[in-house]
């Protein structure tokens, strides 16, 4: 049986908003679910409705308001600062490495930064770093440049060699291809299944592309205005949504074949603010199938393996 690697109870992040933070932003609330090891959990939604800070917290890269964030049963999120050990055991890869890559490093020094932060190089950082650049696929000429030399794939793999150098156990990756073509895209996510089959790296894979998810991920959870509305097994999910905000993201991917007759269900309105999110249901204000206990009263997510939460 695969590892219980993350688990996320309660969790809840709430941004002061205003010159006084008087009123909060709610961009997560209460959002709770775990990750194995070797498994890759898509959480999906709209652009706004708290992933990243789901996946930050979950790294405690920024402290929950409330809820807690285990490891491997210790608790991180009430750690003020996680220690060593741990950080090399669990990594980020971002949607755009250029903001983590320092401008002023040339790549190997890029490369080595995570063996000698971590006290590991001893005398061996040039066949370290060699071995990582080969790890994925790119080309030793390009140890002496800048990452403002490089192309874009390029430097989204030396963010994945990097987060991957200390063989961690548990990677947050945010979009991690978002901003790549599509024959780099499939490079970088055939490494990241490379990886998950050698090491055994659970993810949590944050992504806008639902046909990614798709093929990627094992379990998807999907968010919308800082909550979690349905999770599931990927093929339970895609192959029969039950939530309303579900079933219109799976009706907006886009299909090659015109035959197929697919009947696309257009959400009305934006996302509402998180700093004053609808009473009841969420999702109220633009689903199809409203009703009026949805507007006063919130649903829970109920449910075994397939979680969902509406009153329909
Ligand atoms: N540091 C911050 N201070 C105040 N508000 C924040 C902060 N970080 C995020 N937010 C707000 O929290 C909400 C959730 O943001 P988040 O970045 O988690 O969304 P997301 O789902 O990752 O969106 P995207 O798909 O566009 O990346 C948004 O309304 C955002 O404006
Ligand atoms: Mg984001």
């Amino acid at each position: 049986m695969e590892e219980k690697l993350i688990e996320v109870v309660d969790l809840k992040k709430y941004f002061g908003s205003g010159i006084f933070k008087k009123s909060w932003i709610k961009a997560v609330d209460g959002v709770s679910f775990e990750i194995c090891s070797k498994e890759t959990f898509a959480l999906v939604g709209e652009s706004g409705c708290g992933k990243s800070t789901v996946g930050r917290c979950t790294l405690n890269l920024i402290r929950p308001t409330a809820g807690h964030v285990y490891f491997k049963d210790m608790d991180i999120s009430s750690m003020n600062e996680v220690s060593r050990d741990i950080r090399k055991r669990i990594q980020v890869i971002f949607q755009d490495a250029d903001g983590t890559l320092n401008p002023r490093m040339k790549v190997f020094d890029l490369m080595l930064e995570p063996f000698r932060v971590h006290g590991l190089s001893n005398g061996h950082g040039k066949e370290m770093v060699n071995e990582l650049i080969e790890m994925v696929n790119l080309t030793p000429d390009l140890l002496g440049r800048y990452p403002h030399e490089l192309s874009g794939g390029q430097r989204q793999r030396i963010g994945i060699a990097r987060a991957m150098a200390l063989n961690p156990e548990f990677i947050v990756a945010d979009e991690p291809a978002a901003s790549l073509d599509l024959s780099v895209q499939a490079q970088i996510l055939d490494l990241m299944r490379k990886f998950q089959a050698e090491h055994g790296i659970g993810y949590l894979y944050i992504s806008h592309n639902l046909k990614i998810v798709k093929l990627m991920a094992d379990k998807v959870a999907v968010m919308y205005l800082g909550k979690l509305v349905e999770v599931g097994r990927t093929n339970d999910v895609f192959n029969c949504a039950k939530h309303p905000y579900t079933q219109a993201l799976i009706s907006a991917i886009p299909i090659l074949d015109p035959c197929a007759g697919r009947k696309r269900i257009l959400l009305k309105g934006d996302i509402p603010s998180p700093l004053n999110p609808p009473a009841g249901c969420r999702f109220h204000t633009r689903c199809p199938y409203r009703m009026k206990r949805c507007m006063i009263e919130e649903p829970a997510l109920v449910g075994d393996k397939h979680i969902v939460a509406c009153h329909l």
